[in-house]
């Protein structure tokens, strides 16, 4: 799968599931309907994934049924993520679900419970949030999502990217 980079270097990392039809189709993360969704809150924060967001996921093939990726199927695509994340070197990492979430910052991790909340690892900061496909089932999230949104604009403030 194609991956979206415009810029040389983008500060803030994005991290989905994995891709569905229209990704597979496209060949480019986040294009269906999670996409505008996503495009459509990141507009809100003043970020834009042509301009200064880089955008990935855990397994860089569809797994049959659109079902959440298996164990070994996560393990074998992790060296291509780890790979990206060193060439991106970002100061942030949003992880978009459970399965980026757990994948990426712990294994442990409970998105209900945990999400909104910051951690660093390997000197980057990272922030577990609702899927935007979650979001489109269960509208009642949106609240919370919003609310991680803001904290991701206050983190990029506080932290002052360069470039921009
Ligand atoms: N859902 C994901 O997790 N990733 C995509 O690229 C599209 C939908």
């Amino acid at each position: 799968q194609r991956q979206m980079c415009i810029r040389d270097r983008a500060e803030i990392m994005f991290i989905g599931e994995g891709p569905g039809q229209h990704e597979d189709e496209q060949g480019e993360p986040f294009v269906g309907r999670s996409g505008q969704l996503m495009d459509k809150m990141l507009h809100y924060i003043d970020l834009d994934r042509s301009r200064n967001i880089y955008i990935a996921n855990i397994v860089k093939c569809r797994p049959p049924q659109n079902r959440t990726p298996l164990e070994d199927e996560a393990m074998a695509c992790l060296p291509y993520l780890r790979a990206q994340v060193a060439l991106i070197q970002p100061q942030i990492i949003v992880c978009l679900g459970k399965t980026a979430a757990m994948y990426v910052i712990d294994r442990e991790i409970r998105i209900t419970r945990d999400r909104g909340i910051w951690r660093m690892k390997k000197g980057i900061w990272m922030l577990p949030t609702f899927h935007p496909a979650a979001l489109l089932r269960d509208e009642s999230k949106k609240r919370d999502a919003w609310h991680d949104m803001q904290s991701l604009r206050d983190k990029i403030k506080e932290l002052g990217p360069d470039g921009e």
